[in-house]
């Protein structure tokens, strides 16, 4: 499969917590592709315009800050858990971009036209060579439309909620399970109302709804789709 199968590029959304990048390593491990979370790239911006004490409602100066951050994801550079390393101007961020600080900041961040457009470029630029699952809130609709296979994770909130409160306790993290779900209900509100590529899924994808689904079977299930469009390809 890795060597003779031509590259298709993979779609991924969704809203916060859904899975998406469990899901999306795991697949791309087992078919040798790219694995690139576009999320990181806004949680960077919103880091550093923290760090640098830049106002969150100065669109211009975090525009600014979006279209001049050099932003790396490489193989993990650490043994510490991480799916890959995260640097801003080659300052290591992986764990900081997970911080509430930024979880709270994010989704105003991300509405910004500027900045959509400015890291929307640079991903587009990721895609192009095919061979690469995406994850995001518009990757179907917005920055990759051509591709192959668009995938919409979905779970309920509770689920959600659940995920995102252990994988903080992981971390050593204890917060109210109800302060996790407003915060998702908050991120969810904003991300999908906003007026430049706001979530939702792709006329053409297929939605995964993994509430209660064990992650394997959610992995089974989007491979499947995903070898049904190689074969397309292939067959022509
Ligand atoms: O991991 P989680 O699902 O909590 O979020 P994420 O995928 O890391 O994305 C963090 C935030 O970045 C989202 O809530 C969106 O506001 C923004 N985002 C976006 O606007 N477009 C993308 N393609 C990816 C993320």
């Amino acid at each position: 499969m890795k060597e003779k199968m031509p590259k298709i590029t993979v779609a991924i959304d969704g809203p916060a917590a859904s899975g998406k990048s469990t899901v999306a390593g795991i697949l791309a491990e087992r078919l040798g592709y790219l694995y690139f979370d576009t999320g990181v790239m806004y949680r960077a911006v919103t880091w550093a315009a923290l760090a640098r004490g830049i106002p969150i409602e100065d669109e211009r100066a975090i525009t600014r800050l979006a279209e001049e951050l050099r932003i790396e994801v490489l193989p993990p550079t650490v043994d510490d858990g991480r799916q890959y390393t995260v640097l801003a101007d080659g300052q290591d961020i992986t764990w900081k971009i997970r911080e509430a600080q930024v979880n709270r900041y994010v989704s105003p961040v991300s509405a910004y036209k500027g900045v959509r457009r400015a890291l929307t470029l640079q991903q587009r630029r990721i895609g192009a060579p095919g061979g690469v699952i995406m994850v995001g809130r518009d990757i179907g609709t917005v920055v990759l439309p051509e591709a192959q296979v668009k995938i919409y994770l979905d779970a309920s909130l509770e689920e959600r909620t659940r995920r995102r409160y252990l994988e903080y306790r992981q971390r050593g993290i204890l917060r109210p399970f109800r302060e996790v779900k407003e915060e998702l209900v908050q991120r969810d509100r904003i991300d999908s109302t906003r007026e430049m590529a706001p979530l939702r899924p792709a006329e053409d994808a297929v939605i995964v709804d993994s509430t209660c689904v064990p992650i394997d079977k959610v992995v089974r299930r989007i491979e499947r789709v995903i070898r049904q469009a190689l074969e397309q390809v292939v067959g022509g």
